[in-house]
């Protein structure tokens, strides 16, 4: 996981933001009323870092794996809603939302926040993500392993109402991970039923990854 050193983000369709990260008040999905600062900003607590069924703590071999989350329409928002994405991947990823490229990164010290304005509420959300475990570096003290960490805020500036979710156990919602690519494994029309259920590593904090903090934000358009 280590020796691969910052290389910052390469999507021509998201520029930074000043806005740096802020805890935010509660990290359950659909907690709704969110305090202070509106829209809230995602970051890491309350959220866990997943793998495929392929245990990420150590020892995980150099690949490529896909993850896929999908979530149901709900207008409860309004008709559209503003997202930002918190993430970090060990070691590199692709973040796509409903078919597009949102963003990359290539440093899971350094994770990234995504802000994707006025997606409409009246369809699912499929999000999915391209992971890719590099080969050990010689001096790595884990032995290699492989993680996912994201947190979600989804808001509506017009009702003035957040919901939140993360990469964790239930009320979060469930992600599916395998440790191939499938064709269109970004896509909203793949059928990914049969896909197995991603597995919880271990809390934010825990493992060996340390408290990345996220940011700065970058809006998509
Ligand atoms: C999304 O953010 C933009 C810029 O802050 C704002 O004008 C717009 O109302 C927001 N949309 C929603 C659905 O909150």
């Amino acid at each position: 996981m280590f020796g691969f050193r910052a290389v910052s983000s390469i999507v021509a369709l998201c520029f930074a933001v000043a806005v740096k990260a802020m805890p935010s008040s509660d990290a359950t999905i659909g907690s709704g009323l969110a305090a202070k600062v509106f829209p809230p900003i995602p970051d890491f607590s309350g959220a866990s870092w997943i793998w495929t069924t392929t245990q990420g703590l150590t020892g995980v071999p150099p690949g490529t794996s896909t993850f896929r989350l999908t979530i149901p329409s709900d207008t409860t928002l309004g008709p559209s809603a503003n997202i930002s994405v918190a993430i970090s991947v060990d070691n590199a990823y692709n973040l796509y939302l409903n078919g597009k490229l949102i963003g990359s990164g290539l440093d899971f010290s350094q994770p990234n926040i995504w802000t994707i304005n006025n997606v409409p509420t009246t369809q699912p959300w499929v999000f999915a993500i391209l992971a890719t475990n590099y080969a050990v570096a010689l001096n790595d003290p884990t032995v290699n392993p492989a993680g996912i960490i994201a947190s979600f805020v989804a808001s509506s500036m017009s009702t003035q109402q957040a919901k939140f979710w993360s990469t964790g156990p239930a009320p979060n919602p469930q992600w599916k991970g395998t440790d191939f690519a499938p064709v269109d494994f970004w896509g909203t029309t793949l059928d990914d039923s049969a896909w197995p259920a991603a597995v919880v590593l271990a809390p934010f904090g825990g493992g060996p990854w340390g408290t990345p903090v996220p940011g700065p934000a970058s809006l998509c358009v």
